[in-house]
């Protein structure tokens, strides 16, 4: 176990600034209620543009996290995650969901219009992890491939490691309590940043409205 965890909050939308904020910016998902969580206002964590390899490894692989700004263009990828694309496209695919919790051991499969329509909403701030059915991770590749194959991960890697995606969408005020794994980065699809945590960073997930994410994780 790291020594000390680090009381940091991740609150994923918080991270991003919508492109442009209204239906054509959102994908569809926003609708129109107010958000969950308010925002933070202050985040410690470094936002760097125009990072060199070298620097990202020489100042953040192995030692603190950071938000990396213009690092790939995925438009294409996000046009497709667009809620109606998303649906027409995969709507009746079974995904496998599982609860919110650290540990999370409850799967449940449901075809993935179901999900978006009667499992997508704002989360009781009250309701537990493990009774919230979350969609991220366990993602079938095959099924999924017309879309994954669109996405560009963020370039840099970390040497004896392969990249591994995890992809969900989750509602307003879901998230996940604090927890650590392996480093890798997580991409907001409807924002421009992508955040690095490096090896067994604490952190907690806070979705402050509707969120479509996918995670690269370096093992
Ligand atoms: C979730 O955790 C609470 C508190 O530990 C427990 O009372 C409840 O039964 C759990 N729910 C499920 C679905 O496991
Ligand atoms: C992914 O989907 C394919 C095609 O429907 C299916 O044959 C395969 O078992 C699925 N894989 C997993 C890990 O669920």
């Amino acid at each position: 176990m790291a020594s000390e965890p680090l009381l940091l909050l991740l609150a994923l939308w918080a991270l991003v600034a919508p492109a442009r904020p209204g239906p054509a910016g959102d994908g569809g998902w926003r609708r129109g209620g107010p958000a969950a969580a308010a925002e933070e206002e202050h985040c410690t964590v470094e936002r760097r543009a125009d990072l060199t390899y070298a620097e990202f490894v020489q100042h953040y692989a192995f030692l603190r996290p950071v938000i990396l700004q213009g690092l790939t263009d995925n438009s294409k990828f996000r046009a497709l995650c667009s809620r109606e694309r998303l649906l027409a496209s995969f709507g009746e695919r079974v995904v496998r969901l599982s609860t919110a919790n650290t540990y999370s051991y409850r799967k449940v499969d449901l075809p993935f219009q179901e999900y978006v329509e009667q499992l997508l909403h704002p989360q009781d701030p009250t309701s537990l992890g493990n009774d919230t059915l979350y969609f991220f991770g366990d993602n079938n590749f095959t099924e999924w491939a017309s879309l994954f194959r669109h996405y560009s991960p963020p370039p840099f890697g970390l040497l004896d490691t392969t990249p591994a995606y995890s992809f969900g969408i989750a509602g307003a005020g879901s998230g996940v309590p604090f927890h650590w794994h392996g480093p890798g980065y997580s991409e907001v699809i409807y924002g421009r940043k992508v955040l690095y945590f490096p090896d067994r960073w604490w952190h907690a997930t806070l979705n402050l409205d509707t969120s479509v994410f996918i995670s690269t994780f370096l093992g």
